[in-house]
């Protein structure tokens, strides 16, 4: 196991609210080796000590069961260095006593800065074997960025130690997909064209843009997550079943997806993709402030698209993938719509009216699984020939613990498992496609559609959501 953390964005939101606590879980839980170290680098000028008086009350504040004395041992165990990252030479000079143990470089900071900081690890021989690093999304904001951070960090660290973090992955209701799809004969015997109609694919949050401006402002709803967490679901939801679990037989399957993506065509950008910002509202009868970006950004916070894939099993078979900030809930489903029954013999409803059959996989806040199915309650009420609704619901058991995903990802880079991290041609084939959303959008010049905080985006987005979020959804055209 490797033993020695070179943690890069010590200072920032992402270490402090996530990292440094599953850190925290996993010592406090016995999974890190013995003499686990960690040195924190960032910009700022801080020593060991006033680093530590800063992140001591992020811990408590993160992870309030925590023991006075595992977040002490914790503490004992990070260093920090003040670094330039935009300098290689510091890079170097902040690693270099430490390549002796057996490293992993975590980059917490905007892909702008991997290339000058894994040059400066290389240098400080902090890349070579059995060293190992460990990338944040996004890699780049386009296929050509994210070509050359791939291409220079290929120069210094083979791929088979290189781990590109997509969070969503590390999540288990996310990993459960799997489990369901492939575990399962019942569903594998649907899954395809003839069976299902539609799938859509929602991440919505309550939350802002709050506190990331200048990130978000050079991203947007559609490179920060349609990119990096939505397509990873896709992939999940749509791949052909590995020969095993090895982590290349999965990464295998999931590029195939990703590389028959249909590329979004100009002409029918109106109709397949939307785009909105939202403007002030209320969420929980709180009032929310306008997201407003600086001067010259044109970026989206809510983004629809339908994505078609181009193989047997999917040929036209809608994917609506939808993600915004500021929606009235928190929430990420996967919802899976049947085609119709193929000749119905029912009196009521009426032909064409049944509520078709409907697989929903909530992922989150809470884990479970709903069926929809029509059924016939005999009784006085109605007879056989009247069928209703039925909602079957099953929660997921999540045992006693389940990790957070960072902990989860921590402990597979720390003991050298790919299966859950983002292999480079994966990052090369996702760009790919959202370069022709965003190539689209810019050609039709695609307007901007504003929508208050708390509803469900734009008007116009019904037709991109499921609907089981309270919106009647239009027809949707495929
Ligand atoms: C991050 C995005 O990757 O994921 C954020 O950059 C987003 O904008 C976050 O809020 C959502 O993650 P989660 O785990 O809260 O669903």
């Amino acid at each position: 196991m490797h033993d020695t953390l070179l943690l890069f964005g010590a200072t920032g939101d992402l270490a402090q609210r996530y990292l440094f606590p599953s850190l925290l879980r996993l010592l406090g839980d016995g999974l890190l080796a013995e003499d686990f170290r960690i040195r924190a680098l960032a910009l700022s000028a801080h020593d060991t000590e006033s680093f530590a008086e800063v992140l001591r009350p992020r811990l408590q504040q993160a992870h309030p069961l925590a023991s006075a004395d595992d977040i002490a041992s914790l503490l004992r165990r990070i260093d920090y260095r003040s670094v330039d990252l935009r300098d290689p030479a510091s890079v170097a000079a902040a690693v270099s006593d430490l390549v002796d143990r057996r490293c992993v470089s975590y980059l917490a900071i905007p892909p702008g800065l991997y290339i000058s900081t894994c040059e400066g690890l290389a240098q400080g021989g902090a890349l070579a074997a059995p060293h190992r690093l460990m990338l944040e999304k996004p890699i780049g904001s386009d296929s050509d960025s994210a070509g050359k951070i791939l291409g220079s960090v290929a120069q210094w660290i083979d791929e088979d130690r290189v781990f590109r973090l997509d969070h969503y992955l590390g999540k288990a209701a996310v990993q459960n997909l799997l489990a369901l799809r492939f575990g399962n004969t019942l569903l594998e015997a649907v899954w395809n064209r003839t069976y299902i109609e539609s799938v859509h694919i929602l991440v919505s949050e309550s939350e802002g843009v709050d506190g990331r401006d200048a990130y978000y402002a050079r991203s947007g709803a559609l490179r920060d997550m349609v990119q990096s967490h939505i397509l990873q679901l896709l992939c999940l939801v749509a791949m052909e079943p590995p020969a095993s679990l090895e982590a290349d037989r999965i990464r295998d399957e999931k590029v195939k997806v990703l590389r028959a993506l249909r590329p979004l065509d100009a002409q029918n950008v109106a109709r397949d993709s939307i785009r909105g910002r939202y403007t002030a509202g209320t969420i929980n009868g709180q009032p929310a402030q306008a997201y407003q970006p600086p001067e010259g950004s044109e970026v989206e916070t809510f983004a629809g698209v339908t994505a078609h894939i181009d193989n047997w099993r999917w040929s036209g078979v809608p994917f609506h993938l939808v993600t915004g900030k500021r929606l009235p809930e928190r929430t990420t489903r996967v919802v899976v719509t049947l085609k119709p029954v193929t000749h119905w013999l029912f009196e009521r409803p009426a032909r064409g009216q049944a509520t078709p059959n409907r697989l929903v996989f909530k992922l989150q806040p809470e884990e479970n699984i709903e069926l929809g199915l029509m059924s016939s309650l005999a009784g006085p009420e109605w007879g056989a020939l009247e069928l209703h609704p039925l909602e079957l619901e099953l929660s997921v058991p999540t045992g006693l613990h389940r990790r957070i995903a960072y902990e989860r990802l921590f402990l597979d880079a720390f003991n050298g498992n790919h299966a859950l991290f983002v292999r480079d041609d994966e990052v090369r084939a996702a760009w790919h496609w959202i370069d022709s959303v965003a190539d689209a959008w810019k050609a039709a010049d695609l307007p901007l559609q504003p929508y208050p905080a708390g509803e469900w985006g734009p008007a116009a987005a019904a037709g991109f959501l499921p609907d089981d979020v309270g919106v009647d959804t239009p027809e949707v055209q495929s």
